[in-house]
This record gives structure tokens, sequence and C-alpha cells, in this order.
């Protein structure tokens, strides 16, 4: 609360607190907890904190049933903070979960996103001196920490920031941390680092931090600081200082305020029955901001303004890279053929992972590509810097402004797919990046003559994309009818080749995530060496096929009959694009089933169990 010069009750800011919470439940947790100014007339010279396992509202229930608390009481300073929690150390409880605390009295608390490496250390060393520790986690030595020093500055008078301070250099690893004291009452520090003591090459854990998520704040403010590593961030009587822990020559401190496009609307469900259903309703919308304002149709041009700067460097280079985890991977799966084909330049595509693990060689004249939804997975980031490292130029194609990916690399695309809210995301992500890296192949092959006509008829598919894609989602009642043969089922293969083996993988993945079947994405071509022997009379396949060069390899049945319709037991019909266009419509249909599959199966769509929104940690 920066303007803390209005009273609030407390009932309010608990409902601040938790709604927030709420906004950020999308993002993976598994319990939650907040802190609070105490009770009594001296209100902040006490902590309260209340913290559970499981849902938001399981918090919320417990805090109302409360009758210790005076929900009415008006408090004229007040600062509370709020933490969603995904376990690295330790499991869920009540104690585990943040935020944590000195001491019993609740003299200083502490929220934390990330990972201490060197919390072992620490904790043994805060033990010897006589602390006692509650939970398992690593969290629990910054709050020890901070009140040891505090107990130990010697008459000297020590800000609230410059214990911060001394407490980060004590630690290793990387983290974002928001801290509440009553010896500091009204005012907060927040900072985030990363302290890796050893290379990546090692694999530390190298971690992403967020303060919140966006659509936490959105409805208070549409104002807001990015902080970035060794800032300092202290609220002091309703006013907010930004200044940094290591000051380079040169380097600027000051953080300009950004103004938010988001709005409250858009992370809402409107009538649909979950997020991910929305989003994947929003994709005639979706694919259009993609392109808007980047594509000429009347003539043939396709900018990017985000790699104009680059593009001299990008034409110049001997391979492209396109690295990315789960779903975005896919995108660059879907692409890579296309982008051989206007770049003639050889495409890989990478798990970032796996990239890592492999140790790669990249080259200076490599042009790598981060393909990545949150712009904050840990994996992505990292290939990201080992890239960077080589020598490479970097590419992001994200959808996250002012994300870490967004900020690292040397130039980037940003998708503008609009926010994602439900877990089993990447839905408008997925068509959307497809769209940008097809925009990024147009542009790069702009003055080849001899791709004149290809390139003509693909901007002429993306010009009648969205009306296409509207066709597939008006299927929506078919493709509901043919989940409800199929929940029960244990299995569900998704076969498909060429351009549409990509909308296998994605496919087989959503209908992983959301409904637990068990499903593989095969390359078709693959068949005879192998997953072949899995098929019998019980075992349902989805095949794609689609009017392209693969198509007769498709066909297995009977090669005198081409009638899809005669040999499957149920078809459902795509309109037909260009054939490098075509997996941006095959991929609907899947989205829909796994949606439908997973309602029918009874699980909650938006939260599939074990999965987080962003990865950030390898
Ligand atoms: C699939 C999914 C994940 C993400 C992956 C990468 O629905 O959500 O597979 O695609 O974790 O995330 P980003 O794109 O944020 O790097």
């Amino acid at each position: 609360y920066l303007n803390y010069r209005v009273p609030r009750t407390r009932r309010d800011i608990f409902q601040t607190l938790i709604k927030g919470l709420q906004r950020l439940e999308y993002r993976g947790y598994d319990s939650a907890g907040v802190a609070v100014d105490g009770s009594g007339k001296d209100h902040a010279a006490s902590i309260s904190l209340y913290k559970k396992t499981g849902k938001v509202k399981a918090l919320d229930e417990e805090i109302y049933k409360n009758n210790a608390i005076d929900f009415e009481a008006e408090l004229d300073t007040h600062f509370g903070i709020a933490h969603t929690r995904w376990a690295t150390h330790g499991e869920p409880s009540p104690v585990n979960s943040h935020p944590h605390r000195s001491d019993k009295n609740n003299e200083f608390v502490v929220i934390h996103n990330g990972i201490i490496t060197n919390y072992k250390e620490l904790r043994k060393y805060l033990v010897s001196k006589g602390y006692e520790f509650e939970s398992e986690t690593d969290t629990e030595v910054i709050p020890k920490l901070i009140k040891y020093l505090y107990d130990n500055r010697e008459n000297e008078y020590v800000s609230f920031s410059t214990l911060v301070e001394r407490v980060i250099k004590q630690l290793e690893g990387a983290f974002a941390l928001v801290f509440k004291s009553i010896h500091f009452p009204g005012e907060a520090v927040a900072t985030r680092s990363v302290r890796a003591m050893v290379s990546l090459k090692l694999k530390t854990k190298i971690c992403l931090l967020l303060f919140f998520s966006l659509s936490a704040i959105i409805e208070h403010t549409n104002k807001v600081i990015y902080l970035e590593d060794d800032d300092v961030a202290v609220v002091m009587e309703g006013k907010l200082y930004v200044h940094r822990i290591k000051r380079k020559a040169g380097e600027d401190p000051v953080r300009v305020i950004q103004t938010l496009q988001m709005e409250l609307q858009q992370i809402m469900k409107g009538n649909f029955k979950a997020f991910m259903q929305k989003e994947i309703f929003e994709q005639p919308e979706s694919v259009v901001n993609t392109m808007r304002g980047r594509i000429c149709f009347d003539g043939n041009t396709v900018i990017l303004g985000g790699l104009s700067d680059h593009l001299k460097e990008i034409k110049r280079c001997r391979r492209l890279i396109l690295i990315g985890c789960g779903t975005s991977y896919h995108a660059g799966v879907a692409t890579r053929q296309i982008l051989e084909e206007l770049t003639e330049l050889p495409v890989m595509i990478e798990l970032a992972s796996d990239f890592l693990d492999r140790i790669t060689p990249v080259f200076r004249d490599d042009v790598c590509f981060f393909i990545s939804q949150s712009g904050e997975t840990a994996d992505t980031l990292m290939a990201l810097r080992y890239c960077k490292q080589r020598g490479a130029l970097t590419v992001g194609v994200t959808n996250t402004v002012g994300s870490s990916i967004c900020r690292e690399t040397d130039c980037g695309v940003h998708i503008n797919a609009g926010p994602e809210v439900g877990v089993a995301m990447c839905v408008c992500a997925y068509t959307s990046q497809f769209v940008s890296l097809i925009m990024f192949a147009l542009m790069l092959s702009e003055d080849r003559l001899s791709m004149q006509q290809r390139r003509l008829e693909i901007i002429n598919g993306l010009k009648k994309l969205p009306e296409l894609i509207k066709e597939v989602l008006a299927l929506d009642d078919q493709i509901k009818s043919i989940a409800d043969e199929l929940h029960h089922q244990r299995s569900l293969l998704v076969m498909g080749r060429g351009y549409n083996y990509a909308t296998c993988l994605e496919g087989a993945l959503k209908i992983k995530e959301i409904t637990y079947m068990h499903s593989e994405g095969i390359m078709a071509g693959e068949l005879k060496h192998g997953p072949l022997a899995l098929i019998d009379k019980h075992m349902p396949v989805i095949m794609i096929i689609m009017r392209d060069a693969c198509y007769k390899k498709l066909i297995y049945a009977t090669a005198k009959n081409f009638e899809i319709s005669k040999m499957a037991y149920k078809t459902i019909e795509l309109p037909q694009t260009v054939d490098c266009l075509q997996g941006i419509l095959s991929v609907i249909p899947l989205q829909l089933i796994s949606f439908h599959l997973a309602v029918l199966r009874g699980y909650d769509v938006d939260c599939p169990r074990n999965l987080a929104k962003s990865v950030t940690v390898e």
C-alpha cells in the first residue's frame, strides 16, 4: 500500500492480498500465506502470519473463521505481503509455506521466489548461534540471518535496506525477496539478485524471478517498475525508493515507470468454463494481434521491428538454432521446414535442457532463437546465456515484455498473444509463436526472387487465417461428441508427418497434461519401425491427414480409396490452407478435444496436477 495515508480496514487488506494470490493461482502452487500488521493499538509493532496448504480459498476461509481478528479495525500504516508456494525444498505444509519468520515474535518476515544454494552452510552457522529452525526450506535462513545481523548491530543505527543488503551478500543462488519487520513499521524492502558462485557449466541452479505476476496487481494499477538484479526497492512513509547494491560506472539506477496495456477483463474467464477454453476461442484475435502492423498484405513485405537493427547480421548467418521447452519447442518443430525452405539455411531445433546437456557446439555466425511464452523458463534462459557466451546472435520470441529472455537477448519478436492464464497454456502462444516464426521466414526471404510466389501464397494464407480458425472453432460440437466416446480410454495416439508432426506432439502434450491419459505424438513415417506394435482394435488413434505432400503416404488402408471418411471411424474435416500454415488449424481440434476430455474426466483444466505455469527451476 503505497498510499499509506489512506486508512484501510483489516478486511480490505486481507481481501486485496487474497485476491492477488488468487490471480496468481494459475502459476501453480501448493500452499499460500500472508503477513499483515498485527492487532491492538500499536498494530505495526507486531505482525500476524496466516499460512495454509492447498488452494488460496482454504487460506481465505481459515482467516475468516479466526475470531481473534478485528476485521473492521482501521489501519493507517499498513504493508501486507503474500505468497503462493511451489515446493522446491520441503514438502507442502503450513510451516514450509511463506512468509517465513525470524522467530516466534515474527520480528522479521520474508517471502521468497527462487533458490538459495548455500542454505545448508548458513543454517549450520545460525544453528550454532542458537537460532531454532522450524521448516525444511532453504528460505528460512533469510529471516533468521536478518535477525542475527539486527541483533548484532552493536549500537550502530542500521536501516532496513542496509540490513537487507548485508543479508543478500551472504546468499548464493537466485532469488527475489520481500521483507517486512516489526522494527521498521510501515516499511518494506524488496530485492532480486542472481549470485552464482559456480559457473553455468556446472549446472548451478539459476532461476528467474518475478516479484509478482502482473495479473495480481492489474486491478489496482497499470503502472509498474521492473526491478533489475541487485536493485533494492524500499517502501517508506508511502514512497518508493530504488537503488543499486553495487553501482558500476555508467550504470543508470533510474527505473522507469511503465504503463501496462493489459486489462482486467482480458484475464477474466468471461462466459467460458475455463481459461484454457477461452484462450482456444480467442485464437482468431490473438493471431491478428501477432500480425498487426507487421505484414503489408497488399505488397509482400513483412517487418518485424524488433529485428530490424540486426537484419544484416541475421542474413549473413550460417545456421539458425531454435531453442525452447514443451509447447514452445513444438512451435520450432512446426516451422522448421518452412524456415529451411525460405531461408535456405540449416535449421536446428533444440529442447533447451538437452541442448545444454550435450554442450552443443555454437558459433559466432549462428543465430539462436529462444522461444518462450513466459520469457522466464530456466532451461531456455540458461541456453540463452550459453549461446551468448559463445558469441552467437540471440533472438527472443516471447509473450512477456520485460521478461528475462526479453531483456537478455540481442533482439526479439514479441508475439503479442495476450496474457495466458490457464496452466496448460501456450494455447494462444503456440499459434502466435508459429505465426511469428513464419513471419520471420518471410522477412528473411524478402529479397530472394525465386521465393516470391511462395511468399505471396503464404502471405495470402496468413490474411485468411483468422476466418479459417473461426471455421475450425465452429466444429466444437463435433469434436465434443468424439470426446464423449473417448473419455474412458486409457491411451490416445496422435499420428501425422511432415508439416503436421508438430501438431501430433503438441496435441499429445495437451492431452497428457490436462486429461492425464497416456498420449503420444507419433511421426507416422516411424510407425512401421516400432509404434505399430501398439496398434490393435482397442487403441484409439487420431490421424492428422492434410492434402499436402504427405497425404498419400498417410493413407495406409487402401491406396485406391482416398476418401478418408470411409476408412476412419470418425472424421473431422478442416478448411484447407497453405501447407506450412495447416498446422495452425490442425492443432485446434486437439486443443478442444483435450479440453473436453479433461472436463468429462472431471479434472480442473486450468490447474493440472504437478505443473506450474512458468518453470523457473532447472
Ligand atoms: C505446455 C506447457 C509447457 C511450456 C514450457 C515452456 O502446455 O505449458 O510445456 O510450453 O514449460 O514454457 P515457456 O514457453 O514459458 O518457456
